[in-house]
């Protein structure tokens, strides 16, 4: 059985307010498990994720909820430059090249933006995306 956010957790009141290449942070419990996590949207797609490098277990950010390298086109570690493709959340080059971020699933409830857990399945990247 996938974790479940425990319970179900309203991330944002308007997903359309969340910008291109955009990010926030937000804390869940799966499992009785606290966990930083974070959502952004690229291409259109909201993807969230737990906050956690496959590096060495760091924040991917600052803090300050900024993921996006210069050209907008993959999430980067700040703290050794891992670069991860937006959509599936696998290192595409970097010290952990080959690992993927813990994914979370996410749907739309009118314009909320809810966290429910974890996917089955990791989240397949798209044409043209970094994979
Ligand atoms: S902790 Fe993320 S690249 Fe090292």
């Amino acid at each position: 059985m996938n974790p479940l956010a425990e319970p179900p957790l309203r991330i944002l009141e308007d997903a359309r307010r969340l910008q291109e290449t955009a990010g926030f942070r937000f804390t869940l419990s799966l499992s009785g498990i606290e966990h930083d996590a974070f959502a952004v949207r690229f291409r259109g797609v909201i993807r969230a994720w737990i906050n956690c490098c496959r590096h060495l277990s760091l924040p991917l950010d600052f803090g300050d909820a900024h993921f996006f390298d210069e050209a907008c086109d993959a999430m980067v570690c700040c703290h050794h430059g891992a670069r991860y493709d937006p959509l599936s959340g696998l290192c595409v080059d970097g010290p952990c090249r080959g690992a993927r971020l813990a994914a979370l699933e996410v749907e739309l409830r009118g314009h909320e933006l809810w966290c429910v857990g974890r996917p089955a399945d990791p989240p397949a990247a798209e044409p043209g995306s970094l994979v």
